[in-house]
Parts: C-alpha cells; structure tokens; sequence
C-alpha cells in the first residue's frame, strides 16, 4: 500500500516538475508538496477508490491507490463505465472512446504531455467462483495527452478517438460465457513511474490468458504484474459488470 502511494507521489512530484528529495511521509504532505494542490484526496478520488474496494478491485486486481485523474470510457452515449454499472456485452462490440480528466483545481497534470496506457481485464475469467483463467486480458492500448495550450482551461488530459491510440494488444469485447454470472471488467490507466513524457512501448502479453504469465494452478496473474515489469503506476480506474443472458 504504502508502495503505491510512494510511487504516485514520485510520478506526480515528476510530473509537476517538483521533484523534492524524499517525499513527505503522509499523504496530505506529499499532495500538496511544492506548495501544488493536487487534488488527489478529493471526492472523486475517494469514491472511486471506495468502489474499487467495494468492488474488491483492490486489492484482488490492483494495490491500493489514489487516482490522479478520473477515466470515462464510453461504447456510445447510453453505455458509458460508471463505477460498477452493468452493461450487456452484445454493446461492447467496438472498443470505447477513453478520455482522462483531471479533477484538480490546478488541472496540472493536464499541461505536461505525459504519455498513458490505457488497460482493460477481466479478473472473473471464467467466472468469479472459479477464475482459473484470470486475468483474462482484453486491451492495451498507449496514447499521450493533448499538449498544455491545447487544454489549458479544458479539464481534459487525453481524448483520443480510438484511432489515436496505439493498440499494444488489441481490444477483445467482453464475452463472458453462459452461467459464469457477472463479470468485473476492469479500465486502469497508467503512467510511467519515471515520469517521462515519451511514448512508452509496454510489452505485449504473449497470450490473453493470465497475461500471458505461467501459472500454477489457482493462481491469478495478470495487470499487477504487468504494469509493474513495465515500470507503470496506475493513475486512474473505472469499471463495468456483464453477464451472459443465460444464467
Ligand atoms: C521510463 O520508464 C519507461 C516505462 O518503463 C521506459 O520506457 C523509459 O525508458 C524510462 N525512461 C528513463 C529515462 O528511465
């Protein structure tokens, strides 16, 4: 826990160009180091990082954490991820446009081009009684943020259309089988714990199942473990349920 912590506090300190030998030992102090309000113990931060344990995303998925930034990821304007909300597979076909948004008063971490990945998996494969398969990996997927005049007074990091981004493993739509109940599918975007603002190159899975880790038997692996041979912290998340029809 107090990993992620550290590791964001660098990235943002990095990130803001306030980069202060031996970050402070509470969280209040590290947020607001340098005399810079990021915002990170805001409303938002502390509901989605509640629902993530509610939904026991942390610690099953992901370590604790504190979002920087806020993730909307949308198939259409009715089917949107909204912390937990359950959404039919059959309209998740074509992977979803993902915007960051920056809730900080200062919006910041807008202004400095960092480059993000963006992840989508599914730690309930194939179902979340028996995920023997998890996590199953459904995107990868690299972007950078829009530069700082561009954004400037738009609390917005990063839109880009699909297109934009650089698939590193491209989107497979969540088909959870028949009688495997609800799945967690889980969006986790990351930046580089270095703080570099160069477009990163993460590895690509060698398969979809357990992210292309060995397994023994039971055992999960899967973005954790990725993200953290790649040298990325997670910066934001959000999540969807889906089921199969037939239950
Ligand atoms: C920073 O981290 C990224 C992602 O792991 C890596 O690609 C890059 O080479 C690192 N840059 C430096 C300067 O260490």
């Amino acid at each position: 826990m107090q990993t992620h912590y550290q590791s964001l506090a660098a990235w943002t300190l990095l990130v803001l160009g306030h980069v202060a030998e031996g970050a402070a030992k509470n969280e209040q102090q590290i947020l607001r180091s340098g005399g810079v309000v990021v915002d990170a113990t805001s409303k938002m931060a502390d509901k989605v990082r509640n629902e993530l344990k509610h939904a026991e995303i942390i610690p099953t998925v992901i370590d604790d954490f504190l979002p920087a930034l806020e993730l909307h990821a949308s198939w259409s304007s009715k089917q949107q991820a909204s912390l937990g909300n359950a959404l039919k597979p059959e309209k998740l076909q074509d992977a979803p446009s993902v915007t960051l948004h920056d809730a900080s008063e200062s919006s910041r971490l807008c202004t400095s081009r960092v480059s993000y990945v963006i992840t989508l998996t599914d730690p309930d494969a194939p179902s979340r009684d028996d995920p023997k398969w998890s996590e199953m990996c459904h995107w990868i997927a690299t972007g950078v943020s829009a530069s700082a005049t561009a954004n400037r007074n738009a609390a917005q990091c990063l839109s880009p259309a699909p297109s934009d981004l650089d698939d590193v493993m491209p989107y497979k739509a969540p088909g959870p089988p028949e009688k495997t109940g609800k799945h967690r599918y889980v969006f986790i975007a990351f930046a580089a714990e270095n703080g570099t603002t160069e477009r990163l190159y993460p590895s690509k899975p060698a398969d979809r199942q357990h992210w292309g880790y060995d397994t023994d038997d039971g055992e999960t692996k899967g973005v954790r473990d990725w993200a953290r041979e790649n040298g990325l912290v997670p910066v934001a998340a959000n999540f969807i349920y889906a089921k199969n029809k037939k239950q």
